[in-house]
This record gives structure tokens, C-alpha cells and sequence, in this order.
């Protein structure tokens, strides 16, 4: 069993979002897997670099959607992403530094935040873009 299993109960019924959301369940459960198996900081560093830069591209890709389709609640979304960046980039920074590793602690955390934003905030768009033709 993966760190997060995908499962329907994910969707959020628009196809492009739900593929975005699975990779980058992927790339969270490869940095679980990177600390299970002990890598070293070299390859966490990789592996975070991949997490950011997926996130960063899907946090935009899902915003220029709601914003074509004037989402009501843009801003609200947008700040929640940004605090996930916040944490993220703060998470590169530090392990880029000398001797920081992963901990299960961070793990936690970001299977979190992204299992109730998902089940939470990005559900709530469902609807709206649904009404709007986007599938
Ligand atoms: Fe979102």
C-alpha cells in the first residue's frame, strides 16, 4: 500500500485537475519512499525539487481555470496554495542546506494539506466549473 492511496473519492470530476492531483500524489508518496529507504539528502533534494516544481504547476494551471470561469472564491483558494508554497519552499530551502533530512513529521504534513484541500477546497469548485462545461 502506498503512503496515499488514490481513490475516486479524490475526484473532483474535472479530468485534467484529476490528473494533476495524482501525480502529485505520486510525487509525495516518492519522497515517503526516499526516507523509508534512507536516501541521503542528494536524492531528497531531487525529489522535493520534482514535489515544488509539480505543485507550483498545478496550483497555477488550477487558478488560471478559475479564474477564465470567474470562481467566486479565487482569493481564498489562491492563499490557500499559497500557504502550501510557503511551507514547501521553506522545506527546499532547509534541505538544500548541509544535514537537514525528511522526517515523517513533514510527510504528515503534506499528505495532510493536500488530502483536505483536495477533500475540502477543491471539491467545492466541482460544481461551479461542472455548470460552466469543464469536465
Ligand atoms: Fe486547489
Amino acid at each position: 500500500m502506498a503512503y496515499i492511496d488514490w481513490s475516486e473519492k479524490f475526484s473532483v470530476n474535472v479530468r485534467e485537475i484529476d490528473a494533476h492531483h495524482k501525480k502529485l500524489v505520486e510525487k509525495i508518496n516518492l519522497l515517503h519512499e526516499s526516507l523509508l529507504d534512507n536516501r541521503g539528502p542528494e536524492a531528497q533534494k531531487i525529489i522535493v525539487a520534482g514535489m515544488v516544481e509539480y505543485a507550483e504547476f498545478h496550483f497555477t494551471a488550477e487558478e488560471k481555470l478559475m479564474l477564465r470561469h470567474n470562481y467566486p472564491d479565487y482569493q481564498k483558494h489562491k492563499a490557500e496554495h499559497g500557504r502550501f508554497t510557503d511551507v514547501t519552499l521553506d522545506l527546499q530551502k532547509r534541505i538544500n542546506q548541509s544535514g537537514f533530512v525528511l522526517s515523517l513529521e513533514i510527510l504528515n504534513f503534506l499528505k495532510n494539506w493536500l488530502q483536505e484541500h483536495i477533500l475540502v477546497t477543491d471539491k467545492k469548485y466541482s460544481q461551479h466549473f461542472n455548470l460552466n462545461g469543464v469536465y
